[in-house]
């Protein structure tokens, strides 16, 4: 396993070394933010998914540092390729399950928060400096498993000849990151324990549906996913709790106010109170949902 690891990190640097200059440069000065920012950047899916493994796996070994020269650049829009076309939510297509073509519009819209999601790690990597080591590995990790993620559901897809970029999709989830960009402790509420956590609400359901019609391997993918997701929501109110410890701040009362400013003081329940609870919210929070929900 080690050898085969050692491989492919070996591979994939090759890949980085000749694809590009930008990448060239990554290596080379061995910054953990070069390497997010180049993985932001990305505009080809194939580009996005190998150099956010590659990075990844450097990381892992020890082989990126925590410098850089420069400070992170404002928020702009991340690297995509040029479909799906973005619309506003109300744009979208309802498109009934019981057909192919609903079918892979359902997964198709999960790979899209999924290719998001991938930047949203990124971004929290690249963006908020001087944090504690352990916030960077758990953030490359999260990084890692929506490139995981997005590649199951983009294989799926492709198994029934659709593929990503066949349905338009909608930015709700990088107009958050741009909302968050000033804030670590705003991003880690909002982005994870928001709308990641989210998810985990509604995941279960999905899954039901997709089993009723006989997607099994779509529900598998669906249990990896929601697997790993209770740890991008934990890893989000890990770090929520650190920086209202550091400010001073109760993190409950916190929370309920960045809601209250954030998200017009309501959030979309049922929640899945099982799933929050292992994801790290308490139960004075779950009552705190429950009575908006
Ligand atoms: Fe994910
Ligand atoms: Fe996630």
């Amino acid at each position: 396993m080690g050898g085969a690891l050692s491989q492919l990190c070996r591979l994939i640097r090759n890949y980085l070394y000749e694809s590009s200059k930008l990448l060239q440069s990554t290596i080379m000065c061995n910054s953990l933010f070069k390497a997010a920012q180049a993985c932001l950047g990305a505009q080809s899916i194939e580009e996005k998914v190998a150099l956010t493994q590659a990075s990844a796996e450097l990381w892992r070994h020890g082989e990126l540092c925590l410098g850089d020269d420069e400070p992170p650049l404002p928020i702009g829009d991340p690297g995509r390729p040029a479909t799906p076309v973005l619309v506003a939510p109300r744009d979208l297509h309802a498109r009934k399950l019981s057909s192919l073509e609903g079918q892979a519009a359902l997964i198709h819209a999960i790979c899209h928060i999924e290719f998001n999601a991938i930047n949203l790690a990124w971004d929290a990597v690249y963006r908020f400096r001087d944090l504690p080591t352990e916030f960077y590995h758990d953030w490359v990790k999260v990084a890692d498993e929506e490139a995981y993620h997005f590649t199951l559901l983009r294989e799926h897809l492709r198994s029934f000849d659709y593929d990503y970029g066949n349905f338009d999709a909608h930015n709700g989830l990088w107009e958050m990151a741009q909302q968050t960009a000033h804030d670590p402790l705003i991003r880690m509420a909002l982005v994870p324990r928001v709308l990641e956590a989210r998810g985990l609400d509604v995941t279960p359901g999905i899954m039901a549906k997709l089993r009723g019609i006989g997607d099994l391997k779509a529900v598998s993918i669906l249990e990896i996913i929601f697997r790993d997701e209770i740890g991008h929501v934990e890893i989000g109110s890990r770090w929520f709790e650190y920086l209202c410890q550091q400010r001073k701040l109760e993190p409950t009362s916190t929370f309920r106010e960045l809601i209250e400013e954030y998200m017009k003081g309501s959030l979309k329940g049922p929640f899945h109170k099982e799933a929050r609870l292992k994801a790290g919210f308490s139960e004075e929070e779950l009552a705190y949902l429950e009575g908006m929900g």
